[in-house]
């Protein structure tokens, strides 16, 4: 098993545009395996293709207390949603920062599995906002760039102030 390292905001690459998956074959099948694995040893409840540097519309998310639900979705879309939800966010690319952002409360999604097959999904609360979060990833954007200017910049010093301390 390939072991995935995770990219870091600012990094540029993580602004990619995902592209769809066009065959769920093995190869597919292992990088979700792989996504899984680097998503719970970091530890993390969702993660993005984009963000381990594979351009590909692929989420991996488990919101469990346990850890025990994954659920993988290639080329996922938003079928409906409802509500409103502004739940504190993280991100396993940007480390240490949480945020308040608004999402919808309720979702569908539409999305095929590890087998190919088609499926839909409904979520709601924070299992919600976290396939939100990791869809925007595939279209490049990370949850930081969605704050004000203002606090975008604070972030973007605090983790230079601590690169500049780890090195
Ligand atoms: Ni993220």
């Amino acid at each position: 098993m390939a072991k995935l390292s995770i990219l870091l905001y600012p990094d540029p690459r993580l602004h990619t545009v995902a592209a769809p998956v066009a065959q769920v074959n093995d190869e597919i099948r292992q990088l979700i395996k792989d996504m899984a694995q680097a998503m719970y040893a970091a530890p993390g409840v969702g993660l993005a293709a984009t963000q381990v540097d594979r351009h590909l519309r692929i989420i991996v998310v488990d919101t469990s207390p346990a850890h025990d639900n994954l659920l993988a979705f290639i080329n996922p879309e938003l079928v409906q949603t409802s509500g409103d939800a502004e739940l504190e966010e993280g991100c396993l690319s940007v480390p240490g920062i949480y945020e308040k952002l608004k999402r919808a409360q309720k979702i569908r999604v539409r999305a095929l599995n590890a087998e190919g097959e088609p499926f839909e999904h409904e979520a709601e609360g924070l299992q919600a906002v976290c396939i939100q979060h990791e869809m925007d990833h595939l279209d490049g954007k990370v949850f930081v760039e969605k704050l004000s200017r203002l606090k975008q910049t604070r972030i973007l010093a605090k983790l230079k102030k601590r690169e500049r301390e780890s090195e």
